[in-house]
């Protein structure tokens, strides 16, 4: 049985994507540094699964650290999912993100060279296409960023190219992700934002649950349907599923970069109408000024997920606002009541 360390396992993306992991036969071993997770999304995951996980409080930029980690675990692969997402937050902290995002990627990578451990699965973003001359978006579109987060994923991606033209015996998955939404079926687990959401999804489900008095939509005059923004919504489980694959592709040193999204855009205002209809409340909202950064238009070409990882979303948005919905009705304080020992 293959053992995979997680990184930022006890996050939104890693705790769904442990469940997958055992599910389809791995054994895990979970790092994070709690900085945005809490140790109840992991306890909620062995509940969900029946399993222990092993769980170290280690900071992927402590070598020290993830070192004994390495000493006690013989691992297969490494999926890095922890990092930092806010891109507000980025341009207001740089350092911070690079140090996190870059500097333990770094950090990480020597470790696993160290034991001889060449499997690597990389949380990127569709943010690396910056704004697309066109949609759908294929992996091998032009590269940008127009923010430090943005920054440091692309960085992080030339990064993983130069460690394997200096050693070909690396195995590295460049996964890029567009929009992660929903939650597991159990409502148990799902996306925790600390403080007021930046992302539409969490934003609209804590209006809909009353938390939040109202939707801003950032613009309504793009060059779209409706006026307001489009994206690729991809549920978080079949995104989860997506890494499964993934690791399973990667049988022979490659570096391998695929788009995991559905290939389907939606409106704010479709998602708005989908998020009512699923949760049975209204979401009151009001068309503002556009964001800064935003783009009109972003979704994948899913052919290459599809013919190289034999994978391809099967949600469709009705269930991703529905799990979201009995995600956040369940647990409106998000993982504060701790409901498992
Ligand atoms: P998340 O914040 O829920 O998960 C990240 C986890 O990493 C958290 O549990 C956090 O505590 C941990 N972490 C952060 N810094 C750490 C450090 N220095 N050492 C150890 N652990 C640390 O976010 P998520 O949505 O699950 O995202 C996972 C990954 O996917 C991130 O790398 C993110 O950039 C990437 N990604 C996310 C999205 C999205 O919209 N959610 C989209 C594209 C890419
Ligand atoms: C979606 C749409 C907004 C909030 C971000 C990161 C990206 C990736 C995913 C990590 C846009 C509109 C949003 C609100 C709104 N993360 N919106 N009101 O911007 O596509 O991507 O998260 O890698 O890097 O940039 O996602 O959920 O913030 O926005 O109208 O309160 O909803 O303008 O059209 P985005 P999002």
């Amino acid at each position: 049985m293959k053992k995979i360390l997680v990184t930022g396992g006890a996050g939104y993306i890693g705790t769904h994507t442990c469940i997958e992991l055992i599910e389809a036969g791995y054994k895990i071993v979970v790092v994070d540094n709690l900085c945005n997770a809490s140790l109840e999304g992991l306890k909620r995951v062995r509940r969900i699964v029946g399993v222990d996980i092993p769980f170290y409080q280690v900071d992927v930029r402590d070598k020290v650290g993830l070192t004994k980690v390495f000493e006690v675990h013989n691992f297969d692969g490494v999926i890095h999912f922890a990092g930092l997402k806010a891109v507000g937050e980025s341009v207001e902290m740089p350092i911070k993100y690079y140090d996190t995002n870059v500097g333990g990627t770094f950090i990480l990578a020597e470790v696993m060279r160290d034991f001889d451990c060449k499997t690597f699965v990389f949380s990127s973003s569709a943010t690396v296409y910056g704004n697309p001359k066109m949609v759908p978006i294929r992996e091998d579109f032009p590269l940008s960023a127009t923010n430090p987060y943005g920054r440091s994923k692309l960085m992080i991606e030339e990064f993983l190219q130069d460690v394997f033209v200096a050693d070909d015996a690396w195995n590295i998955a460049l996964l890029r992700y567009f929009n992660p939404i929903g939650a597991h079926k159990s409502g148990l687990i799902g996306e925790n934002p600390n403080g007021v959401p930046n992302n539409l999804i969490p934003y609209i489900s804590q209006v809909a649950v009353g938390k939040l008095d109202k939707l801003n939509v950032f613009g309504g005059d793009y060059d779209t349907a409706d006026g307001t923004g489009v994206r690729d919504y991809i549920h978080v489980v079949d995104l989860a599923k997506g890494h499964v694959k993934a690791l399973q592709a990667l049988d022979e040193p490659q570096v391998l970069i695929v788009n995991l999204g559905t290939g389907n855009g939606y409106s704010v205002l479709d998602m708005v109408k989908a998020f009512e209809k699923s949760s049975g409340k209204m979401v009151a909202y009001k068309i503002v000024d556009r964001r800064a950064g935003d783009i009109a238009t972003c979704y994948a070409d899913v052919s290459f997920a599809k013919t190289k990882l034999g994978w391809q979303a099967e949600r469709e948005l009705d269930e991703m606002c529905e799990d979201t919905w009995r995600w956040q009705s369940q647990n409106p304080d998000g993982f504060l009541n701790e409901t498992f020992a």
